[in-house]
């Protein structure tokens, strides 16, 4: 009986690390990124030359600029910016959202994501693999969970801006954006791949390709 306790507890530790980044074997191991060694992460900083510089970031202070197509913004606060998070397994993003901004459907193949409401109201949600939308409006100090590698977005449907502190259990969870990978890839997706996949002429597919790419 105790040792099928023991294997289960053994067993839940086990995939509990295998669900975010691998974990840490010292005490901190700051980003050099200009190592030029190609790692599962980046290689260590010498020690010696580690400060609190390297574990602050005061980006996420202020709301960044959103008169941008989608009228919304992430500012990332991960390992590029954060040389101290390598290793750590977390990270942050701010977001802000014009009214009627929109996070497009994207998601986070390394990461689980939680956010905090800072200010207005956002309608949120994210698609299961069995295609289920789950969904709420959430308002200032309220929080939304999205299951990791899941489809999701971000909607201020409100009258004034909106922002969202997130939280992920990665020290950099990529990002992928359905719309933007699939319509502005490059080199590009084939238009025959996407009039079929979307059951529409090339017609169409053009004009989102020409809407969604990159401004010059
Ligand atoms: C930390 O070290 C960097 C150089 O690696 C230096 O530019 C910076 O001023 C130091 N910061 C503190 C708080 O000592
Ligand atoms: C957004 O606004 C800023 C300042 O108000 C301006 O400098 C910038 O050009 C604008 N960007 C776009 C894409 O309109
Ligand atoms: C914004 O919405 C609120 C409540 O829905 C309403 O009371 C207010 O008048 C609206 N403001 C503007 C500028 O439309």
């Amino acid at each position: 009986m105790a040792v099928t306790i023991a294997l289960c507890f053994l067993l839940a530790l086990v995939s509990a690390t295998r669900a975010a980044d691998p974990d840490m074997l010292q005490d901190l191991c700051v980003a050099n990124a200009g190592a030029g060694v190609k790692i599962n992460g980046f290689a260590c900083k010498d020690a010696t030359s580690v400060n609190g510089t390297d574990f602050f970031f005061a980006g996420l202070a202020n709301p960044g600029p959103t008169n941008n197509t989608f009228g919304s913004l992430v500012t990332a606060a991960n390992v590029e910016k954060i040389p101290g998070l390598n290793t750590l397994g977390v990270s942050m993003s701010r977001i802000d959202y014009a009214p009627s901004g929109l996070n497009p459907p994207h998601t986070h193949p390394r990461a689980t994501e939680i956010v905090f409401v800072l200010d207005g109201q956002l309608d949120v949600g994210f698609i299961t693999t069995a295609n289920v939308l789950i969904s709420k409006t959430i308002k200032k100090g309220e929080i939304f969970v999205f299951p990791r590698g899941l489809v999701h977005f971000q909607k201020n449907n409100g009258n004034v801006s909106a922002a969202v502190i997130a939280a992920f259990n990665s020290q950099f969870p990529g990002t992928q954006s359905i719309g933007i990978a699939l319509f502005a890839a490059t080199p590009p997706v084939p238009d025959n791949v996407l009039t079929k996949a979307f059951q529409v002429g090339t017609k169409e597919v053009e004009k989102i390709k020409s809407r969604l790419a990159p401004k010059k």
